[in-house]
């Protein structure tokens, strides 16, 4: 009776498989049938406009708009502005074809989540995804239909000041991160009002720029390529990322923006790619910086043939489409092929049939309490515990409580590098949230030494311990929240000598990191590292909570505190979450989504490197260095928490795979500390022999497993 049950509920869900494909390729044929149609009637004019992107909503553009001379606008913002100029679009244009409204919705629209290299760290697609739909129904309630995102660019150089966008230094945590934002922001249907368009950028091995210098060069294998840097776009693809943003590098000689074997070849023959890809800012003009074309006309040429539909912000395909077609160089093929795949995109996003914002979203679906909830869950899930020899959790009854650094009481650069519609006066500071979590304890806040331009990260700690100044006879509360000169490090030890413990933050501020924001060295910026030195020499208990956007060197500080944090940027909830962590409301669960270096000349440092002829040897003849150790401070998929898990009984379920098929392998990990717990269970395989030599270890599954103290789990 059971068998008969099962065969019927089969064939009914084979039947339902079947009946969804079928409609969905009738609904595909007639978008194809309804492109065909509008084709016909396009001018060539009309044509290259659908391929052109602007910024802004100037007169000028949208008079442009008027003539459909324009695909789409970026930076165009409020469901006001945005109806305004699709109402020119979809009403007085002569074709009547909408604009897709874009914006780098990169972590977040208002409500700020952590920077992608935090939230990676969280190991919880399922939790990232939630967050990417809380940024797609706040963009879109503001009429933006297409961000600029995921950012999938693996990097393993912390140089770089993108790595804070990424997800990290491995392919696979990044694949799967790719897919969950993908998912996150397209939802179900992208037809969905509170569904954006994602365009995974920065197509391709953008994170592989030599020295870590923003733009440059890039020159790797084709089995680096395939194996690093193409899969977080292929999980992208497949998960169904509509566009793709193509990189400014130069790849292996030939810039990203013309490469026809990836845009092309891999992009859309190999992956079955159907959406369209869009140029970086400007970068089919640099194509003469490049040195690939000798003017516009050629550049234009050069990118539309190799792959990229759509030219952002720099008019190259506008001033020059139509002539190129005129002259015959360009195939009206190949144009009609990029207009496709353009009008594919926005019939898929239901533009066509609901162009406008209800601008009544504005005021229902942005910063809710429902939002916050998801940003403060994701800031704890990111922040991770890299050293704690015991004094965390704090204890919420500690009496005096000194919270110490220029990152203390910053609000703004909680936010991050990309903060699209995010407000410093929405987020939580440190001190706030320290302040919150513990009303009956004394606080005494201290800045210690400002942080405050770039130029101060070339000003660095002399490494010589700051004698302290002798204990300050001074009662009362000393500079809350209320300096009276400009922070000094004396002012901050007064504070720390007076206190039970000090939590002091020290990082770098959010303009740090981002695009154009490289750095040669790793050091605390500022006098960060003496303002460190004299905290650490009044003898108090020291939580270091590190906020940045990459690994710094904090060689010192790990040698001497027995407490560090990393807390990257978390966002709006960033203070909220951080306090939640240190007083134990909340038990840090987040690992290293990269390799953190001990100093900068071990760059690039990542885990699944290859083993070498010479990995190690008693003597100095392997590979390493004289002067340094090769390994890590922190490996990738490091971070501690406030209990302790013991992994046993190993099963190796499938006896024999070879050639192919699927190994199950299962272990059971217990709780053996006093609290409940996460682990992050982590899967890495190596292949001893094989006719290329094999990275040591690559990640190829993980799992996240909550347990009370005692239990057991094989997950
Ligand atoms: C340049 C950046 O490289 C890219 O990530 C961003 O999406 C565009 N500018 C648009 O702001």
């Amino acid at each position: 009776m059971l068998r008969v049950c099962q065969t019927i509920f089969s064939v009914i869900l084979v039947l339902g498989v079947g009946a969804r494909a079928f409609s969905q390729q009738l609904a595909s044929d007639a978008i194809e049938h309804r492109i065909d149609t509008l084709l016909q009637q396009m001018t060539v004019s009309e044509k290259v406009g659908q391929l052109v992107q602007y910024t802004g909503n100037s007169p000028q553009t949208l008079e442009q708009v008027l003539q459909g001379k324009v695909g789409s606008l970026f930076n165009v913002v409020g469901a006001g502005d945005v109806n305004a100029a699709q109402k020119i679009a979809v009403e007085k244009s002569r074709l009547k074809i909408p604009l897709i409204f874009g914006l780098d919705v990169i972590h977040g629209y208002r409500t700020v989540f952590p920077v992608p290299i935090a939230s990676a760290g969280s190991f919880d697609p399922e939790l990232i995804e939630q967050a990417e739909r809380v940024a797609a129904k706040e963009a879109t309630a503001a009429g933006i239909k297409w961000t600029f995102a995921p950012m999938v660019d693996i990097t393993r150089d912390p140089r770089w000041g993108r790595m804070v966008e990424g997800a990290g230094e491995d392919p696979y945590l990044g694949s799967v991160v790719a897919a969950a934002r993908v998912r996150g922001f397209q939802g179900r249907d992208l037809a969905d009002p509170q569904s954006v368009i994602a365009c995974t950028k920065h197509y391709v091995a953008y994170g592989a720029v030599e020295g870590g210098r923003d733009y440059n060069t890039v020159d790797i294998s084709e089995q680096l390529l395939r194996e690093v840097y193409l899969p977080p776009f292929h999980a992208a693809v497949k998960a169904g990322s509509a566009a793709l943003m193509s990189a400014f590098e130069d790849l292996n000689g030939v810039p990203a923006t013309v490469n026809r074997h990836t845009l092309t070849d891999i992009l859309r023959h190999d992956w079955g790619f159907n959406g369209f890809v869009v140029s970086d800012y400007g970068a089919v003009d640099e194509l003469l910086q490049h040195g690939v074309a000798k003017d516009e006309a050629e550049a234009a040429l050069k990118a539309l043939t190799a792959g990229v539909e759509m030219d952002m912000a720099d008019g190259a395909y506008a001033k020059q489409l139509g002539p190129l077609v005129e002259s015959g160089k360009l195939p009206m093929s190949v144009l009609d092929e990029a207009v496709r795949r353009v009008l594919r995109v926005k019939f898929r996003a239901g533009l066509f049939g609901n162009p406008y914002t209800d601008p009544q979203r504005e005021h229902t679906d942005i910063l809710t309490t429902e939002s916050l909830l998801v940003a403060r869950k994701l800031a704890q899930e990111s922040i991770v515990l890299v050293k704690n020899r015991g004094l965390l959790p704090l204890d919420k009854n500690t009496k005096t409580i000194a919270v110490i650094g220029p990152l203390a009481d910053d609000k703004a650069d909680q936010l991050g590098s990309w903060v699209a519609q995010g407000s410093a006066a929405d987020a939580v500071a440190p001190l706030e949230g320290i302040k919150a979590k513990v009303p009956g304890a004394e606080i005494l806040y201290a800045k210690g030494v400002d942080l405050d331009s770039v130029e101060g990260s070339r000003v660095f700690g002399t490494g010589a311990p700051v004698a302290a100044p002798a204990p300050s006879t001074a009662t009362g509360v000393l500079n809350v929240g209320a300096p009276t000169g400009p922070p000094s490090i004396n002012d901050a030890v007064h504070a720390a000598q007076k206190a039970d413990v000090v939590i002091l933050f020290l990082g770098e501020l959010a303009g740090m990191t981002g695009e154009a924001s490289s750095r040669a060295s790793l050091d605390l910026p500022s006098k960060q590292e003496q303002l460190l030195e004299a905290i650490v020499a009044t003898g108090k208990p020291v939580v270091l909570v590190l906020e940045s956007g990459r690994p710094l060197d904090i060689r010192w500080a790990n040698a001497h505190l027995s407490v560090i944090l990393q807390a990257w940027y978390l966002g709006v909830q960033a203070g909220n979450a951080i306090a939640d962590i240190l007083f134990g409301d909340a038990s840090p669960s987040a690992r290293m989504p990269i390799s953190w270096p001990r100093s900068v000349g071990q760059i690039p440092i990542y885990y699944n490197h290859k083993n070498t002829g010479r990995p190690t040897s008693p003597d100095r003849w392997h590979t390493g260095y004289l002067d340094e150790s090769k390994e890590p401070l922190f490996p990738f998929g490091y971070g501690l928490t406030y209990t302790t898990f013991q992994y046993s009984n190993l099963r190796v379920e499938t006896a024999a795979i070879a050639p192919t098929g699927t190994l199950h392998v299962t272990a059971e990990v217990q709780n053996t500390g006093q609290r409940a717990g996460t682990e992050v269970v982590q899967f890495y395989v190596h292949d001893r022999v094989a006719p290329t030599s094999r990275p040591v270890r690559e990640l190829k599954g993980f799992s996240r497993v909550t347990l009370a103290p005692g239990e057991h789990k094989r997950p």
